[in-house]
């Protein structure tokens, strides 16, 4: 796919993943449509990529209420005339243990509530579900040549504290495959699916997570370093200039070998 002149939606485009890769797209002429929850930082972000010289539009959008969605991608049509590539980077953490003991007693203390669980599932599973449905709808229906990336998680193996979040991510890393399959089937050419695996990137999703043992997983990382968010947007770019990537999840994690928690 050429990227100058192709059109982007990209969801939680106020902050870390999606920030860069609306901003880095922008760079190289993709016409661009955020999305997220933080209406004040899409003005930002949607003001920097304007003051590059990119063309953009914005719409505050909750990725779990299907209207906000389809209204996200109706937009990008009107405005920019076709809906090409749709990257699903909206996304929380809400970390936590099932069970905890209480040291002294040996007891349970805490456990992870219906909610907390509830809420990473409904924000990065259903979340990114209605996000790709309502893009593969428009570029099916139009003949948009599309690109759809959700995007999964080193963690889809499975780590500890994280049922909820390596829940969400372990289905994403498949969803390529399935979603393909169905293209495939029904003889839709036009639309590819590429998920994207990152280790640990420097957002603010990261930044907020407790340092000490942030600082036990990156004694795992080879490259010895957070990546950078904008690592992610060129292997995002690369999937969507490159017709053979396709139905496959891409890891991206510095070389992330063990992360110290799972043990
Ligand atoms: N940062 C990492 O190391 C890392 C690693 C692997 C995967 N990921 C995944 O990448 C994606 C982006 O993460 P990030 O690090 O950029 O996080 P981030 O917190 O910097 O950005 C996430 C954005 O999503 C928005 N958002 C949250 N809930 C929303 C909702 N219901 N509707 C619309 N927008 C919503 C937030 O407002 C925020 O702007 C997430 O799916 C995350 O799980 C991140």
């Amino acid at each position: 796919m050429e990227l100058k002149g192709a059109v982007a939606v990209v969801t939680g485009g106020a902050s870390g993943i999606g920030e860069s890769v609306a901003k880095s797209m922008a760079l190289k002429g993709v016409k661009v449509v955020i999305g997220d929850m933080d209406a004040k930082n899409l003005e930002r972000v949607s003001g920097e990529i304007s003051a590059a010289g990119g063309q953009v539009a914005w719409a505050k959008c909750n990725v779990t209420n299907e209207e906000d969605v389809a209204a996200l991608m109706d937009l990008a049509i009107e405005k920019f005339s076709a809906l090409n590539i749709c990257v699903a980077s909206a996304g929380i953490i809400k970390d936590g243990l099932m069970i905890n003991l209480d040291k002294e007693t040996g007891k349970v203390k805490r456990a992870m509530t219906t909610d907390q669980f509830k809420a990473v599932i409904d924000v990065n599973l259903v979340g990114s579900f209605i996000t790709l449905r309502e893009a593969a709808i428009r570029m099916a229906n139009n003949g948009y040549k599309g690109l759809l990336v959700p995007i999964s998680s080193v963690n889809k193996v499975g780590q500890t504290g994280q049922l909820n979040y390596s829940s969400t991510k372990a289905a994403i890393a498949l969803w390529p495959k399935i979603i393909v399959g169905e293209f495939q089937m029904k003889g839709i050419q036009n639309i590819r699916c590429v998920s994207i695996a990152p280790g640990y990137v420097g957002t603010p999703m990261v930044k907020g997570m407790n340092q000490e043992a942030l600082a036990g997983i990156l004694k795992g990382v080879h490259i010895n370093r957070l990546i950078e968010p904008s690592e992610i947007a060129d292997i995002i770019m690369f999937a969507a200039q490159n017709e053979a990537v396709d139905a496959t999840c891409l890891e991206i994690t510095g070389g992330l070998i063990s992360n110290g928690l799972a043990k």
